[in-house]
Protein backbone atom coordinates (compact mmCIF):
# COMPACT_ATOMS: atom_id res chain seq x y z
CA UNK A 1 0.00 0.00 0.00
CA UNK A 2 0.97 3.64 -0.44
CA UNK A 3 0.28 6.19 2.15
CA UNK A 4 0.52 9.88 1.25
CA UNK A 5 0.20 11.83 4.28
CA UNK A 6 -0.12 16.04 4.25
CA UNK A 7 2.67 16.08 2.00
CA UNK A 8 3.73 19.54 0.18
CA UNK A 9 6.55 19.55 -2.76
CA UNK A 10 8.33 22.66 -3.36
CA UNK A 11 10.80 21.77 -6.67
CA UNK A 12 13.14 24.77 -4.92
CA UNK A 13 12.07 25.79 -1.21
CA UNK A 14 10.16 29.80 -0.83
CA UNK A 15 13.62 31.46 0.68
CA UNK A 16 12.18 34.30 3.42
CA UNK A 17 12.84 37.33 0.51
CA UNK A 18 9.68 39.18 -0.95
CA UNK A 19 10.59 37.90 -4.52
CA UNK A 20 10.25 34.02 -3.57
CA UNK A 21 6.91 35.39 -0.95
CA UNK A 22 4.59 33.91 -3.60
CA UNK A 23 6.15 30.96 -5.29
CA UNK A 24 3.77 28.24 -5.22
CA UNK A 25 4.40 24.85 -4.76
CA UNK A 26 4.25 21.61 -6.95
CA UNK A 27 2.14 19.76 -4.82
CA UNK A 28 0.04 20.97 -1.64
CA UNK A 29 -1.27 19.43 0.94
CA UNK A 30 -2.50 15.86 -0.31
CA UNK A 31 -3.21 12.73 1.74
CA UNK A 32 -4.16 9.82 0.06
CA UNK A 33 -3.95 6.19 -0.28
CA UNK A 34 -3.73 3.60 -3.02
CA UNK A 35 -4.56 -0.05 -2.25
CA UNK A 36 -2.28 -2.79 -3.31
CA UNK A 37 -3.35 -4.32 -6.87
CA UNK A 38 -5.45 -0.60 -7.21
CA UNK A 39 -5.65 0.52 -11.28
CA UNK A 40 -5.33 4.29 -10.35
CA UNK A 41 -5.65 7.16 -13.08
CA UNK A 42 -4.18 10.91 -12.74
CA UNK A 43 -5.82 13.04 -14.33
CA UNK A 44 -5.61 16.99 -14.56
CA UNK A 45 -4.64 19.65 -17.30
CA UNK A 46 -0.54 20.69 -17.83
CA UNK A 47 1.32 21.79 -14.29
CA UNK A 48 -1.37 20.25 -11.97
CA UNK A 49 0.90 17.94 -10.49
CA UNK A 50 0.49 14.17 -11.67
CA UNK A 51 4.08 13.78 -12.61
CA UNK A 52 5.72 15.57 -9.55
CA UNK A 53 3.45 13.49 -7.26
CA UNK A 54 4.82 10.43 -9.23
CA UNK A 55 8.05 11.11 -8.68
CA UNK A 56 7.58 11.38 -4.88
CA UNK A 57 6.22 7.91 -5.16
CA UNK A 58 9.39 6.32 -5.88
CA UNK A 59 11.29 8.91 -3.99
CA UNK A 60 13.18 10.27 -7.22
CA UNK A 61 11.82 13.78 -5.28
CA UNK A 62 11.54 13.47 -1.09
CA UNK A 63 8.41 15.32 0.24
CA UNK A 64 9.24 19.20 1.54
CA UNK A 65 6.68 18.80 4.19
CA UNK A 66 4.36 15.71 5.16
CA UNK A 67 5.92 11.65 4.08
CA UNK A 68 5.33 9.23 1.71
CA UNK A 69 5.23 5.65 2.50
CA UNK A 70 5.40 2.69 0.15
CA UNK A 71 4.81 -0.85 1.86
CA UNK A 72 5.81 0.69 5.12
CA UNK A 73 9.06 1.97 3.44
CA UNK A 74 9.36 5.92 4.42
CA UNK A 75 11.13 7.47 1.26
CA UNK A 76 12.58 10.17 3.61
CA UNK A 77 14.72 7.27 5.32
CA UNK A 78 17.99 6.88 3.32
CA UNK A 79 17.70 3.87 3.69
CA UNK A 80 14.44 2.65 2.57
CA UNK A 81 14.87 4.67 -0.39
CA UNK A 82 16.56 1.26 -2.51
CA UNK A 83 13.30 -0.91 -1.44
CA UNK A 84 11.21 2.18 -2.37
CA UNK A 85 12.90 2.07 -6.12
CA UNK A 86 12.67 -1.75 -6.54
CA UNK A 87 8.77 -1.47 -5.17
CA UNK A 88 7.65 1.16 -7.51
CA UNK A 89 9.20 1.60 -11.56
CA UNK A 90 8.13 4.36 -13.66
CA UNK A 91 7.99 4.28 -17.52
CA UNK A 92 8.27 8.29 -19.13
CA UNK A 93 6.75 9.70 -22.17
CA UNK A 94 9.76 8.95 -24.14
CA UNK A 95 11.38 5.70 -24.38
CA UNK A 96 14.41 6.99 -25.87
CA UNK A 97 15.26 8.50 -22.74
CA UNK A 98 14.97 5.34 -20.58
CA UNK A 99 16.76 2.93 -23.21
CA UNK A 100 20.81 2.17 -22.29
CA UNK A 101 21.10 -0.63 -24.13
CA UNK A 102 22.28 -1.42 -27.67
CA UNK A 103 20.43 -4.31 -28.22
CA UNK A 104 17.14 -5.61 -26.91
CA UNK A 105 18.83 -8.10 -24.56
CA UNK A 106 21.10 -5.62 -23.66
CA UNK A 107 18.59 -3.04 -22.60
CA UNK A 108 16.46 -5.51 -19.96
CA UNK A 109 19.32 -6.84 -18.73
CA UNK A 110 20.93 -4.06 -17.60
CA UNK A 111 17.91 -3.03 -15.32
CA UNK A 112 18.63 -6.46 -13.95
CA UNK A 113 22.20 -6.69 -13.30
CA UNK A 114 21.73 -3.11 -11.93
CA UNK A 115 19.35 -4.50 -9.12
CA UNK A 116 21.79 -8.06 -8.43
CA UNK A 117 19.42 -10.34 -10.05
CA UNK A 118 21.52 -13.49 -10.47
CA UNK A 119 23.42 -13.68 -13.02
CA UNK A 120 22.53 -17.20 -14.10
CA UNK A 121 18.95 -16.29 -14.84
CA UNK A 122 19.44 -12.94 -16.63
CA UNK A 123 19.30 -14.65 -19.86
CA UNK A 124 16.28 -16.79 -18.77
CA UNK A 125 14.15 -13.60 -17.58
CA UNK A 126 14.77 -11.18 -20.30
CA UNK A 127 13.64 -13.90 -22.64
CA UNK A 128 10.22 -13.86 -20.50
CA UNK A 129 10.23 -10.28 -20.66
CA UNK A 130 10.12 -9.77 -24.27
CA UNK A 131 7.79 -12.51 -24.41
CA UNK A 132 5.57 -11.18 -21.73
CA UNK A 133 4.87 -7.61 -23.51
CA UNK A 134 4.89 -9.46 -26.97
CA UNK A 135 7.80 -7.87 -28.31
CA UNK A 136 8.03 -9.09 -31.86
CA UNK A 137 12.26 -8.85 -31.29
CA UNK A 138 14.69 -10.85 -30.68
CA UNK A 139 17.29 -10.20 -27.88
CA UNK A 140 20.09 -9.24 -31.18
CA UNK A 141 18.10 -6.40 -32.52
CA UNK A 142 19.38 -3.17 -32.30
CA UNK A 143 16.78 -1.05 -30.15
CA UNK A 144 17.65 1.67 -32.99
CA UNK A 145 15.83 -0.40 -35.43
CA UNK A 146 12.55 -0.38 -33.27
CA UNK A 147 9.43 1.57 -34.07
CA UNK A 148 8.24 4.04 -31.97
CA UNK A 149 5.71 1.37 -30.41
CA UNK A 150 8.15 -1.84 -29.72
CA UNK A 151 10.71 1.04 -27.77
CA UNK A 152 7.38 1.72 -25.97
CA UNK A 153 7.05 -1.87 -25.32
CA UNK A 154 10.53 -2.64 -24.51
CA UNK A 155 10.44 0.22 -21.94
CA UNK A 156 7.49 -1.83 -20.56
CA UNK A 157 9.48 -5.31 -20.58
CA UNK A 158 12.79 -3.98 -18.83
CA UNK A 159 10.54 -2.49 -16.06
CA UNK A 160 8.21 -6.12 -15.39
CA UNK A 161 11.61 -7.82 -15.84
CA UNK A 162 12.51 -5.77 -12.20
CA UNK A 163 8.91 -7.75 -11.13
CA UNK A 164 7.69 -4.06 -9.58
CA UNK A 165 5.16 -4.19 -7.03
CA UNK A 166 3.48 -0.98 -8.07
CA UNK A 167 4.03 0.57 -11.65
CA UNK A 168 3.86 4.13 -12.73
CA UNK A 169 2.77 4.79 -16.29
CA UNK A 170 3.48 8.59 -16.94
CA UNK A 171 2.13 9.69 -20.53
CA UNK A 172 3.62 6.85 -22.26
CA UNK A 173 1.66 6.48 -24.53
CA UNK A 174 1.40 9.96 -25.62
CA UNK A 175 3.81 9.69 -28.68
CA UNK A 176 2.15 6.73 -29.94
CA UNK A 177 0.13 6.53 -32.96
CA UNK A 178 -3.33 5.91 -32.28
CA UNK A 179 -3.09 1.92 -33.21
CA UNK A 180 -0.19 1.29 -31.43
CA UNK A 181 -1.64 3.19 -28.31
CA UNK A 182 -4.46 0.56 -28.18
CA UNK A 183 -2.28 -2.49 -28.23
CA UNK A 184 0.17 -1.00 -26.04
CA UNK A 185 -2.97 -0.69 -23.12
CA UNK A 186 -4.74 -4.06 -24.12
CA UNK A 187 -1.04 -5.60 -23.73
CA UNK A 188 -0.78 -3.86 -20.02
CA UNK A 189 -4.22 -5.22 -19.00
CA UNK A 190 -2.78 -8.64 -20.44
CA UNK A 191 0.15 -8.49 -18.38
CA UNK A 192 -1.91 -7.14 -15.23
CA UNK A 193 -3.73 -10.14 -15.53
CA UNK A 194 -0.97 -12.64 -14.75
CA UNK A 195 0.44 -10.29 -12.40
CA UNK A 196 -1.76 -8.08 -10.35
CA UNK A 197 0.71 -5.39 -9.73
CA UNK A 198 -0.69 -1.41 -8.75
CA UNK A 199 -1.04 0.45 -11.67
CA UNK A 200 -0.55 4.52 -11.51
CA UNK A 201 -1.73 5.43 -14.84
CA UNK A 202 -0.62 9.43 -16.17
CA UNK A 203 -2.67 10.41 -19.36
CA UNK A 204 -4.74 12.94 -20.95
CA UNK A 205 -6.58 10.53 -22.91
CA UNK A 206 -10.15 9.33 -20.85
CA UNK A 207 -10.46 6.52 -22.94
CA UNK A 208 -7.68 5.16 -21.78
CA UNK A 209 -8.88 4.83 -18.07
CA UNK A 210 -12.66 4.15 -18.18
CA UNK A 211 -11.92 0.66 -16.56
CA UNK A 212 -9.76 2.04 -13.62
CA UNK A 213 -10.64 1.40 -10.49
CA UNK A 214 -10.35 4.99 -9.28
CA UNK A 215 -9.52 8.31 -10.22
CA UNK A 216 -7.76 11.49 -9.01
CA UNK A 217 -8.78 14.76 -10.44
CA UNK A 218 -5.41 17.11 -10.08
CA UNK A 219 -5.83 20.33 -10.30
CA UNK A 220 -2.94 23.40 -9.23
CA UNK A 221 -1.01 20.99 -6.98
CA UNK A 222 -4.09 19.47 -5.05
CA UNK A 223 -6.29 16.48 -5.90
CA UNK A 224 -9.61 17.57 -5.67
CA UNK A 225 -11.44 14.68 -5.93
CA UNK A 226 -11.06 11.19 -5.80
CA UNK A 227 -13.77 8.60 -7.12
CA UNK A 228 -15.05 6.30 -9.70
CA UNK A 229 -15.15 6.70 -13.20
CA UNK A 230 -18.91 6.40 -13.60
CA UNK A 231 -19.27 8.55 -10.68
CA UNK A 232 -16.76 11.51 -11.59
CA UNK A 233 -18.03 11.21 -15.13
CA UNK A 234 -21.04 12.41 -13.96
CA UNK A 235 -19.85 15.82 -13.22
CA UNK A 236 -18.93 17.47 -15.69
CA UNK A 237 -18.14 20.85 -14.84
CA UNK A 238 -15.77 19.14 -11.99
CA UNK A 239 -13.77 17.43 -15.62
CA UNK A 240 -14.14 21.15 -17.28
CA UNK A 241 -12.72 22.67 -14.48
CA UNK A 242 -9.69 19.99 -14.37
CA UNK A 243 -9.27 20.58 -18.29
CA UNK A 244 -10.48 16.98 -18.85
CA UNK A 245 -12.89 16.09 -21.58
CA UNK A 246 -14.96 12.95 -21.72
CA UNK A 247 -14.80 10.38 -24.68
CA UNK A 248 -17.61 10.79 -26.91
CA UNK A 249 -18.96 7.64 -26.32
CA UNK A 250 -19.69 8.54 -22.54
CA UNK A 251 -20.74 12.27 -24.07
CA UNK A 252 -23.19 10.34 -26.03
CA UNK A 253 -24.38 8.25 -23.71
CA UNK A 254 -24.92 11.22 -21.42
CA UNK A 255 -27.33 13.03 -23.95
CA UNK A 256 -29.53 9.59 -24.87
CA UNK A 257 -30.10 9.01 -21.04
CA UNK A 258 -31.01 12.50 -21.08
CA UNK A 259 -33.68 12.32 -23.68
CA UNK A 260 -35.19 9.04 -21.65
CA UNK A 261 -33.13 6.24 -23.19
CA UNK A 262 -31.45 4.00 -20.81
CA UNK A 263 -27.95 3.17 -21.17
CA UNK A 264 -26.33 1.32 -18.31
CA UNK A 265 -23.50 3.03 -16.60
CA UNK A 266 -20.57 0.36 -17.54
CA UNK A 267 -21.40 0.19 -21.17
CA UNK A 268 -18.44 0.31 -23.33
CA UNK A 269 -17.40 1.90 -26.72
CA UNK A 270 -18.41 -0.92 -28.86
CA UNK A 271 -21.81 -1.85 -26.34
CA UNK A 272 -22.66 1.50 -27.43
CA UNK A 273 -22.29 0.96 -31.20
CA UNK A 274 -24.39 -2.12 -30.78
CA UNK A 275 -27.41 -0.45 -29.05
CA UNK A 276 -27.58 2.21 -31.36
CA UNK A 277 -27.33 -0.35 -34.47
CA UNK A 278 -30.16 -2.22 -32.85
CA UNK A 279 -32.43 0.38 -32.13
CA UNK A 280 -31.96 2.26 -35.32
N1 LIG B 1 11.95 20.09 -12.67
C1 LIG B 1 11.14 21.08 -12.28
N2 LIG B 1 11.64 22.20 -11.69
C2 LIG B 1 10.82 23.21 -11.28
N3 LIG B 1 9.49 23.18 -11.40
C3 LIG B 1 8.93 22.09 -11.98
C4 LIG B 1 9.73 20.99 -12.46
N4 LIG B 1 8.89 20.05 -12.99
C5 LIG B 1 7.65 20.55 -12.85
N5 LIG B 1 7.66 21.76 -12.26
C6 LIG B 1 6.48 22.59 -11.91
O1 LIG B 1 5.70 21.85 -10.96
C7 LIG B 1 4.30 22.01 -11.24
C8 LIG B 1 3.67 20.64 -11.45
O2 LIG B 1 4.23 20.09 -12.65
P1 LIG B 1 4.07 18.57 -13.09
O3 LIG B 1 5.12 18.30 -14.10
O4 LIG B 1 4.01 17.72 -11.89
O5 LIG B 1 2.63 18.61 -13.78
P2 LIG B 1 1.87 17.52 -14.66
O6 LIG B 1 0.49 17.45 -14.11
O7 LIG B 1 2.66 16.28 -14.74
O8 LIG B 1 1.79 18.25 -16.08
P3 LIG B 1 1.84 17.62 -17.58
O9 LIG B 1 0.44 17.12 -17.86
O10 LIG B 1 2.21 18.79 -18.43
O11 LIG B 1 2.88 16.54 -17.61
C9 LIG B 1 4.20 22.93 -12.45
O12 LIG B 1 3.99 24.23 -11.96
C10 LIG B 1 5.55 22.80 -13.10
O13 LIG B 1 5.89 23.99 -13.78
MG1 LIG C 1 3.58 15.27 -16.34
Amino acid sequence: MIDIRDTTFYYNMPQDDEEDAGRKPALSHISLTIAAGEFVAFLGRNGSGKSSLSRLLNGIELPTEGTVSVEGHVTSDKAALSAVRRIVQIVFQNPENQQVGITVGEDIAFGLSNIGWPQHDIANRVAWAINLVGLDADEDRPVSNLSGGEKQKLALAAVLALAPRCLILDEATSMLDPVARRQFVATLHEVRKQYPFTLIYITHHLEEVTDADRWLLFRAGKVVASGTPNVLAQDTRLLEDCGLELPYYWKLAGLLRESGISVPSDMNELELRELLCKSS
